[in-house]
């Protein structure tokens, strides 16, 4: 029988960016365990600011259908969100709100299973953007997303040269949400009785 296949993103693409280096820990842990990890970046599916005249003129764009199927192959997934001003960064937003407009096999939002990331360089840790990406994943788009969750907070001194977290409490933390996720997204995809 396969492993689920677990999708893992970050909401940013800066370069240096801290919730993409959580992301690529998580793909990182995942890469040990028993499933199928698929780590992308946003900068591989550029998109313009939605606009329901764009979409009606020019249909929804490439990069957001093939957002789209990942999410809708994927049996977990992994979303690291930045904070600004209290919210999620608009380049997340974005991709899911296009996501959300494509059409295709599957339903990219309630068929795997969401795991949520936040990091910041301040003391919340991004929690507050944390609570508005729950928000979106789980009451607009009626996904299924786990209560536990992986916050990093003081993003500029917890990594470690070689990318993982200087906490060995966050580590294993990390390590036990992407076990849970990999867990309920098996069972979810009737995987594992
Ligand atoms: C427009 C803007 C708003 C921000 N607002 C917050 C905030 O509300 N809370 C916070 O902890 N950090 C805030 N920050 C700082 C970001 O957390 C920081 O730039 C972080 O490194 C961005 O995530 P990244 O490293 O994954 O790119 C903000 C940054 C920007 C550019």
């Amino acid at each position: 029988m396969r492993t689920p296949r677990i999708l893992t993103f970050a909401g940013s693409i800066r370069t240096g960016s801290y919730s993409a280096a959580l992301a690529a820990l998580a793909a990182k842990e995942l890469s040990s365990l028993d499933c199928e990890p698929v780590l992308i970046s946003l900068a591989d599916y550029p998109l313009p600011i939605y606009d329901a005249d764009h979409e009606a003129s020019e249909g929804v764009p490439a990069p957001a259908m093939q957002l789209r199927d990942q999410l809708a192959s994927a049996d977990g997934v992994f979303i690291v969100t930045p904070e600004y001003n209290a919210g999620v960064p608009p380049l997340l937003k974005n991709a899911i709100d296009w996501a959300s407009r494509a059409k295709g096999q599957g339903d990219p939002f309630t068929k795997p299973v969401f795991a949520i990331g936040c990091t910041s360089p301040g003391a919340l840790g991004g929690y507050r953007a944390s609570m508005m990406l729950r928000q979106v994943l789980a009451l607009g788009l009626n996904g299924l997303v786990l209560a536990e969750q992986a916050m990093v907070a003081g993003a500029g001194n917890a990594f470690a040269e070689d990318g993982g977290l200087k906490d060995e409490r966050a580590q294993q933390r990390l390590r036990t949400l992407m076990t849970t996720l990999i867990e309920q997204a098996a069972l979810r995809a009737g995987l594992r009785a």
